[in-house]
Formats: structure tokens, C-alpha cells, sequence
């Protein structure tokens, strides 16, 4: 059985391969593959292309990078047509297709599944580089929201375990981290890793707005999503952990302590 690895080159992805190297066929597949020796093409928004990627009986890793989720059928039917099995990392960030709809396709696919739904991304934190690299103060909106950041590496690890071994077939698992801190507490947390005074400082929302927009790294069809999303976070129920990293791979879900400890090197400007 080859694992076929969609979005191979992603934060999530990318991991899975490192995971899976040495142990299991894997088939990393990009839409550029001359970026990755080794990997195959696929484009998610070509659903043939991805078909072409799988054959009779592969376990299949799955996510949806694009802002509508119009193709996710055509997708989810072509790897169900040949795979025996798909691993789904659910997204909030397709508007017309929520969670519950994403969850109700994929198990509804015919084939063995499991979907995964992570909390915030530990790895969001570097979109603060920026301001990390040239002082001491990261500026934003939201301070007070509190996050269970999920380290890229446990959700892999549990994405992992669902591809190669029975036990996971119709699951839904809640990932977290193991820890609820709120964005100013992220900050504090990023700066004694890195052994410097770092703070955060409250922007309004359209002083934030407003920063994000003129930052070169950040999409600006990313603003409004993004604060957007914050505001219904903190308006909403506040996060609570899980145990599901624990209880799949038998080891518990790393800290940010230990994601920036990973990463240390990314909140450094690179040398001339
Ligand atoms: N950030 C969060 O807090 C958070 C929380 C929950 C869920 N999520 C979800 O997690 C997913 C992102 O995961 P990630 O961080 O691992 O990815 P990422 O680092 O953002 O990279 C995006 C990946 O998607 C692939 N991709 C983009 N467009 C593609 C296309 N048309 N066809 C094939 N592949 C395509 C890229 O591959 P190539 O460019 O090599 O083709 C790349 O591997 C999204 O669905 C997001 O909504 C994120």
C-alpha cells in the first residue's frame, strides 16, 4: 500500500512525508514537482490530474487549500473511486463548504475515512517574523483571544497513524495542543524561548487592518478573513483541549515552548 500525500509541501504535509520516510511507500504529490525530488504532479483543482495520482487501494492524505470548496466532490470521488482509504484535514477557511459538510462528504465517500479537525495552527505565529526580526514588539488586534495552538508535527503524527493502521475508519478527532494562551500570551512565550523581552501591543481593529495591509508578506485577501475569523472567535464559546494527540499516537501534543524551540531559527533574519 503506497500513502499518496496531497499538499506535500505544506506545513502538514510535509511533515507526514518526514514521518512516513523510512517506513512506509509514500507518494508525495505537488503542483511543482521539479521542487521536490521525487514527487508526482497533482493540481486539487484539476481533479483528474489527482486521480492520476492514485491507484487501486492507497491510503490517501487529503486537505483543501483552495477558497471554495465547488471541486472537493469531484476530488473526493475520484480518490474514492481507486483509494482504500483518506485521511481529511478539515478546514474553516472554505465558505461555502463548512465543516460539518466537509465531514459529511468524506465519510459519506465510500471508502474507509477519517477526518481530522485541528485548532489554530502553531505555525500562524510566524506571520508575527516580521516584526520579531526588527524589535521587540509584535503590534496586532485580538490580544485577549486565546488559542490552543497545534504543533504541525502532532497533527502528522496523527494523520500518521490513521493512514497505516486499522482502528481509525469513520473517526472524527478534535486535535489541540496542550495548553490555551491567548495571542499577547503567545508573545511572551515566543520571547522567553528566544531569550529576548518580547511584547505584544494592542491595535484596534482597523489599525490592524490597516498594518496587515500594508505588510508585503501578507495576502491582503487575508485581512478581513482573518480578523473576521478572530472576532468570531472571541465572540464565540472560549477553546478547550483534547486528549485525541495523546490517545492516537501515545504521546502527548507538544507545547509552543517546543514548536518555537523547532523554529527558532525562522524568527531570525536571515544573513546577508
Ligand atoms: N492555519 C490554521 O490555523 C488552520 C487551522 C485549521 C485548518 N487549517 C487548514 O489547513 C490547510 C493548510 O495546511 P498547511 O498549513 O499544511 O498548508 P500550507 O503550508 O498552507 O501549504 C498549502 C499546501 O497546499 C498545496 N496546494 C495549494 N493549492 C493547491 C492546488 N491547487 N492543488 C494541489 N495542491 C495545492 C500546496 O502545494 P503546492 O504549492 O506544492 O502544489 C501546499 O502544499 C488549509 O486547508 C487550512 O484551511 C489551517
Amino acid at each position: 500500500m503506497t500513502n499518496v500525500i496531497l499538499a506535500a509541501t505544506g506545513n502538514v504535509g510535509r511533515q507526514i512525508v518526514a514521518q512516513l520516510a523510512g517506513h512506509a511507500a509514500v507518494r508525495a504529490v505537488t503542483r511543482d514537482p521539479a521542487a521536490l525530488p521525487g514527487s508526482v504532479y497533482g493540481d486539487l483543482s484539476a481533479p483528474d490530474t489527482i486521480a492520476a495520482c492514485v491507484e487501486e487501494g492507497d491510503a490517501v492524505f487529503l486537505l483543501w487549500p483552495l477558497h471554495t470548496g465547488r471541486l472537493l466532490p469531484a476530488v473526493v470521488d475520484a480518490i474514492a473511486r481507486r483509494a482504500g482509504r483518506v485521511v481529511f484535514l478539515g478546514t474553516g477557511g472554505v465558505p461555502d463548504l463548512g465543516f460539518e459538510e466537509q465531514e459529511k462528504l468524506i465519510h459519506g465517500c465510500g471508502i474507509a475515512s477519517t477526518v481530522l479537525r485541528p485548532s489554530t495552527f502553531a505555525v500562524n505565529t510566524l506571520w508575527w517574523t516580521g516584526q520579531i526580526r526588527t524589535g521587540d514588539v509584535v503590534r496586532g488586534a485580538y490580544g485577549a483571544l486565546p488559542m490552543a495552538l497545534i504543533h504541525e508535527a502532532d497533527m502528522a503524527a496523527v494523520a500518521v497513524r490513521a493512514l497505516t493502521e486499522p482502528g481509525h475508519d469513520d473517526a472524527t478527532y478534535e486535535l489541540t495542543g496542550p495548553e490555551i494562551l491567548t495571542q499577547a500570551e503567545q508573545v511572551r512565550v515566543i520571547g522567553e524561548v528566544l531569550d529576548r523581552p518580547l511584547r505584544w501591543e494592542g491595535l484596534t481593529r482597523e489599525q490592524a487592518r490597516l498594518r496587515l495591509l500594508a505588510d508585503e508578506t501578507f495576502p491582503d485577501s487575508f485581512v478581513d478573513v482573518l480578523l473576521d475569523g478572530y472576532a468570531a472567535m472571541l465572540a464565540g464559546p472560549p477553546p478547550t483541549l483534547t486528549s485525541t494527540v495523546q490517545d492516537v499516537t501515545g504521546t502527548p501534543p507538544r507545547s509552543l515552548r517546543e514548536w518555537v524551540a523547532d523554529h527558532a531559527a525562522d524568527f531570525v533574519c536571515p544573513g546577508p
